[in-house]
């Protein structure tokens, strides 16, 4: 490990405390062949109905930070277009972090970021995320101002919450929004959710308004005291009308949990 990778992570350590185990370098050299194709065949497989779905802030979010089709991305390289944006990190991390760990990254505009890639047999679905899930479909949201300011402060809120029913309850709101989040955009419903995003077939029942959907308006109280079966294919989501709309709500939801 050469000096200024140590010197990165010393200053990444000193900023996070409860993250600063997790947190790793992204070995993009050691990705194979089959790895960069499977990401491309994700990719390529999912863009032409995003790109008749998606909002446009994703889309051009996803210009913005350089993705490309034919290559895993470079974290490093992401961060460097994302950071003079909106002040966000795609920071790599090993695994599921804990609560904790988790809200501080958020709380200081570093996104955990898994590098590892799904195999050949679990292209649709995997139970933790990868990078395909976290970059190609959360990563893009950050370029813009405003959900860049509502994930930093939903970190705050979250990190200063001790109730685990309180953090449930904000767990919902995450769901509805960052995860499974719809919005109205010239007459229609697009997705912004990365859980929408980076699965054709969670997407597909969307906006073929699948059997039992049921679109709501965003409604703060609503969503903190909506169940999650993350087992099940969502059979209520919740539009909003812009992204200030959630980034009011991630400050009003401070006083409603609990
Ligand atoms: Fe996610």
């Amino acid at each position: 490990m050469d000096t200024s990778v140590v010197d990165s992570r010393k200053a990444e350590s000193r900023e996070l405390v409860a993250a600063a185990p997790y947190l790793i370098e992204q070995d993009w050299a050691a990705y194979t062949p089959e790895q960069h194709a499977i990401w491309t065949e994700l990719v390529t497989r999912r863009m032409p109905q995003l790109r008749e779905h998606a909002c446009s802030a994703y889309l051009e979010g996803f210009e913005q930070i350089g993705l490309q089709e034919d290559r895993l991305p470079v974290l490093k390289k992401v961060s460097e277009r994302l950071q003079p944006r909106t002040g966000w990190n795609s920071t790599a991390v090993s695994g599921f972090l804990p609560a904790d760990a988790f809200f501080e990254m958020l709380a200081a505009r570093k996104f955990p970021t898994t590098t590892w890639i799904r195999s050949r047999d679990a292209m649709e679905y995997t139970p933790e995320p990868d990078i395909f899930h976290d970059v190609f479909g959360h990563v893009p949201m950050h370029a813009h101002p405003v959900f860049a300011d509502f994930l930093e402060q939903y970190g705050k809120v979250c990190a200063g919450l001790k109730s685990a029913e309180a953090l449930e309850q904000m767990g919902r709101l995450f769901w509805f929004t960052v995860e499974f989040g719809v919005i109205h955009e010239a007459g229609k419903i697009k997705v912004y959710g990365s859980g929408l995003i980076s699965s054709h077939g969670e997407c597909t029942h969307v906006v073929e308004r699948g059997a039992g959907l049921e679109i709501r308006e965003f409604d703060v109280d609503q969503v903190l005291n909506t169940v999650v079966d993350v087992s099940k294919m969502q059979p209520v989501l919740y539009a909003i009308e812009s992204f200030e709309q959630i980034y009011e709500a991630a400050k009003e939801a401070e006083s409603r949990v609990g």
